[in-house]
């Protein structure tokens, strides 16, 4: 077992030495001034000059010694204070190496349970969602089957109806998980993002308040096709969903710059309060004014974006457009 050294015991008696130290110099220059006063010999001046400069320059040596020896003690708190910032952007898999044996060894062995721990509980929220839902898919199955042989009517509608939003919400949860493998778990190959994003509005065609997407060529990505065609549908849908009310059209726009594509969905709609944008990719999380139920939805769409995005190394950001609205910014290695 390592000796533990309290760094606080340290401290005082670097302290307690300088203090003792600067003390008995000054006892000592006022010993030197007394006796060269008395003795007022010739070379009294001279002795007492020199006597000074020691004094002085053996101090200011005390304390920049103390100073970096005090300086080398906490240098163990930048390290942590990086791993803070590190946990706090949500990266979990950071570890502290623990160097010494005092305060900070035991704060950075703490910080390092702590890490794992929460880790574990994220990886078994995960796995319990997964679980949970590839449970329910046979279930619901079996259900939309008897609801089908029901009578024709507004019951036989609804249910059917409630049966596909449960469908599809376990399917998204299913997709949200595999994306947490990130790079590993998708299926890669080259296509033409105008493609996608001209059939992905022709979908939409009949939506109000519409979408204004002039193509110009062929952008051409190396991605997981059905992951992007996810990301672009949940962004799109978005857009058209929280302007409805408007009369101008969502506008999509796909600008090519060095080695990246970066494509932007604007709408004129309610936009999103400040306050509840940092949070805004979390899974479930919903705006308050969006969670009537006239707009539905689940709170996993922009969530979805994200994963799809992060594990293709992009770039996602959603911010409120000055006249109103949202612009969805999302930036894409091309191939
Ligand atoms: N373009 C937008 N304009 C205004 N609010 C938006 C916009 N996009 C997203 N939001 C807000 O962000 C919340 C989260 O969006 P997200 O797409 O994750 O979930 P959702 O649309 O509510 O449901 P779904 O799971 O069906 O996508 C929404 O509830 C909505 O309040
Ligand atoms: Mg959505």
């Amino acid at each position: 077992m390592t000796k533990k050294r309290s760094l606080y015991k340290r401290m005082v008696l670097t302290i307690s030495l300088l203090c003792t130290a600067t003390i008995a110099l000054i006892l000592t220059l006022f010993a030197v001034l007394v006796n060269s006063i008395r003795a007022s010999t010739d070379n009294a001046a001279l002795l007492h000059n020199v006597f000074l400069g020691t004094s002085i320059a053996l101090l200011v040596g005390l304390y920049i010694l103390v100073y970096f020896h005090i300086k080398r003690l906490f240098r163990p708190m930048q390290e942590i204070k990086k791993a803070v910032e590190t946990v706090a952007d949500g990266n979990f898999d950071l570890q502290i190496p623990v160097k010494t044996s005092d305060e900070f060894g035991e704060l950075a062995e703490s910080f390092n349970k702590m890490a794992n721990e929460i880790q574990s509980m994220l990886k078994y929220k995960d796995q319990l969602l997964s679980d949970v839902s590839h449970e329910l898919r046979t279930p619901i199955t079996r259900m939309r089957l008897a609801a089908e042989m029901m009578e024709e009517g507004k019951e036989k509608d609804s249910m059917i109806s409630d049966l596909k939003d449960m469908s599809h919400l376990v399917e998204t949860l299913l997709e949200s998980n595999r994306l947490n493998y990130g790079l590993s778990s998708l299926n890669k190959e080259s296509f033409d993002l105008t493609d996608l994003l001209s059939s992905l509005v022709a979908e939409q065609s009949d939506t109000i308040p519409g979408i204004q997407f002039q193509p110009r060529g062929a952008v051409v990505i190396s991605a997981d096709l059905s992951l992007i065609k996810m990301l672009f549908r949940n962004l799109i849908n978005n857009g058209l969903k929280y302007s409805a009310h408007q009369e101008e059209p969502i506008v999509i726009e796909l600008i090519e710059r060095s080695g990246e594509v970066m494509i932007s969905i604007v709408d004129k709609g309610m936009g999103i309060p400040e306050k509840d944008l940092p949070q805004i990719f979390e899974p479930f999380y919903r705006v308050e004014q969006s969670r009537s139920k006239n707009t539905g939805g689940y709170g996993l769409g922009l969530s979805i974006a994200h994963k799809v995005v992060e594990a293709h190394q992009g770039k996602i950001s959603l911010k409120n457009a000055e006249s109103g609205g949202i612009i969805a910014n999302v930036e894409l290695p091309l191939a």
